[in-house]
């Protein structure tokens, strides 16, 4: 039979493996992609994070780390909107797993906005140089 006292021992460094074990897992960015699409992330925050809430370049600080994160996605709990809503919705456990949070949470920290410069789409150049051309520029004194 064990003693007390080693039982305790034993369960604190079971807890303490748990604990660790749950930290140590690094999210995989490739997963959380699916998980965000899966999830609908991509219908409030774009496909790339830059969509009416942008998540791209590190912009928010839910995202300061993957505790606040996780924290954030779970106690929403004022958020599952009978009538349809546009606002953030709770992930609870049972929608989302801890490593699945983690591994969206991976995802978004790879999301990049870095959209080119005007000057370097062919397309628009063309466009605003017909506009131009047919005086329909935003010069006021024409
Ligand atoms: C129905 C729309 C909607 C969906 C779906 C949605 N979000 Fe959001 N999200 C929002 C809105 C609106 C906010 C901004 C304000 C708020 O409610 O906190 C937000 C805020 C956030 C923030 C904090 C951004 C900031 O401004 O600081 C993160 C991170 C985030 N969402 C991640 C996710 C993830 C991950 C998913 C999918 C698992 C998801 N969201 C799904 C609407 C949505």
């Amino acid at each position: 039979m064990l003693s007390a006292k080693l039982h305790r021992r034993l369960l604190t460094s079971l807890m303490a493996c748990l604990v660790f074990s749950a930290q140590a897992y690094a999210g995989d960015p490739d997963k959380g992609a699916t998980v965000y699409h899966e999830h609908g992330c991509y219908s409030c925050h774009g496909y790339n994070g830059t969509g009416r809430t942008p998540l791209a370049n590190n912009v928010s600080g839910i995202l300061v780390n993957e505790t606040v994160f996780v924290a954030f996605l779970r106690q929403r709990a004022d958020r599952n909107p009978i009538l349809p809503d546009n606002s953030m919705p709770s992930f609870g456990v049972s929608t989302l797993s801890d490593e699945q949070a983690l591994d969206v949470y991976a995802y978004i920290n790879s999301m990049v906005d870095n959209p080119p410069e005007v000057e370097d789409i062919p397309t628009f150049v063309t466009i605003l140089d017909a506009a131009k051309a047919a005086g329909n520029n935003d010069d006021a004194s024409n």
